[in-house]
């Protein structure tokens, strides 16, 4: 049988390692998973996919790598994308506005190939800040990320290429698919470094303070401002359902199960067996005052929402960090991993993303931003 070809555009990170695998499973496909990050930084590494990994083989801001990976392909997930958690986010804006580049010629080389079907991983951020200012939410429909006062930075540039995806696909015909990821967490993710999100960093925390016998944890903002999350099985099984949908308007992919950050610190605590004394960073990066996903839209065109119970996520997810944690930390990486930090302006890593040398060249470890998960 021949296998048709998809090419997943961050496979080397968090969802688009599992993305990966799921497609793997399918049998019916034959993946190309492309990723700036060497392979021995990927989060998940599935061998029987063909993988362009480095700034080399697997930066998508490089055209030419996009035409490479992109030829005879039908299919393609572009999830690459320079991006972290609200400390991040708020502190590299130029940064994450960068990921343009990988979006804009993603795009082209996927229109160019003929590519059928191009799926693209917006975000929560797109959404109007001036409605999300109240942790007592009405959940967002799709309509509420206009007009337009999206996430400084980051937002604002899924936005833009949201509508790129639309005129493509208005103008040059290239089936787009466009879904608002809301908070997606679950194993093999960041849990530690400046990039991971709200329920990684309370995991981790909570794991620290257990070993390092200092009971307190560090809440990032006064704990009650509101969030949906959305555990990484769902996601998955939702972007499966949406490229194969004809919905062509970006929909919301999200939990509505709608919790505060202090909630989110008791599921921790219950499955740690532990009660920690809270401290309120309120200076520190917090976001929107409350957010939740409108999934009336979804139900109504896939008769299906994102269903795993946070509890149920977040246990799995606990699970994975602490046997990481086990791993990679001893007692004095405990007290530091106690706490979160981050970095203001990381500079992006170098060039245009096209290097003649750079086989020969170690530009991913030159360039690389401090906080990315590289050492040293
Ligand atoms: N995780 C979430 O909660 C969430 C929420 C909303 C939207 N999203 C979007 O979903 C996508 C995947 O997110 P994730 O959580 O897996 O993040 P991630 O950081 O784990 O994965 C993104 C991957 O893209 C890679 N990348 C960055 N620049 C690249 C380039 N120039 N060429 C090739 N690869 C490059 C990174 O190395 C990384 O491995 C992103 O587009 C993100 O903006 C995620």
């Amino acid at each position: 049988m021949n296998k048709r070809v998809v090419v997943v555009a961050g496979g080397g990170g968090f969802i688009g390692g599992h993305l990966v695998k799921k497609l793997l499973d399918l049998g019916t496909c034959h993946v190309r998973a492309v990723d700036i990050k060497p392979l021995e930084d990927w989060y998940q590494v599935s061998p029987a996919a063909e993988n362009f990994a480095g700034p080399a083989d697997g930066d998508a801001r490089d055209f030419r790598v996009c035409r490479t990976v992109c030829r005879g392909a039908s299919d393609v997930y572009q999830l690459a994308a320079d991006m972290g958690g609200m400390g991040f986010i708020e502190n590299n804006k130029a940064l994450c506005m960068l990921s343009v580049l990988t979006n804009t010629h993603m795009l082209l080389a996927s229109q160019e190939a003929g590519v059928k079907r191009f799926f693209f991983s917006s975000s929560a951020c797109v959404y109007n800040a001036d409605k999300q200012v109240n942790p007592h939410v009405t959940a967002l429909a799709e309509a509420d990320a206009y007009p337009g006062l999206p996430e400084d930075g980051y937002g604002w540039e899924k936005l833009f290429s949201e509508r790129m995806c639309r005129h493509f696909r208005e103008d040059f015909g290239i089936q787009t698919r466009v879904a608002r990821f809301h908070n997606v967490y679950g194993p093999n993710g960041t849990w530690r470094g400046g990039r991971e999100k709200a329920p990684a960093a309370v995991c981790r925390k909570v794991i620290a303070a257990k070993a390092s016998g200092d009971h307190s944890i560090e809440i990032w903002g006064d704990g009650t401002q509101t969030r949906s999350f959305m555990y990484i099985d769902d996601c998955v099984e939702g972007i499966g359902k949406i490229i194969d949908s004809q919905i062509y308007e970006p929909i919301n992919l999200g939990s509505s199960e709608l919790v505060t950050i202090n909630q989110l610190v008791d599921i921790a605590e219950e499955i740690a067996g532990i009660k920690l004394k809270r401290h309120y960073k309120l200076d520190a990066p917090r976001g929107v005052a409350g957010r939740n996903s409108d999934n009336t839209k979804i139900k109504s065109y896939l008769g299906w929402e994102p269903s795993i119970s946070l509890k149920q996520g977040i246990a799995a997810t606990y699970r994975w960090i602490e046997e990481e944690f086990r791993k990679e930390c001893n007692a004095a990486d405990a007290k530091s991993l106690a706490t979160s930090g981050y970095s203001h302006g990381s500079k992006p890593i170098p060039g245009d993303g096209y290097v003649a040398e750079s086989k020969h060249m170690d530009t991913w470890r030159q360039g690389i931003p401090l906080g990315y998960g590289v050492p040293g």
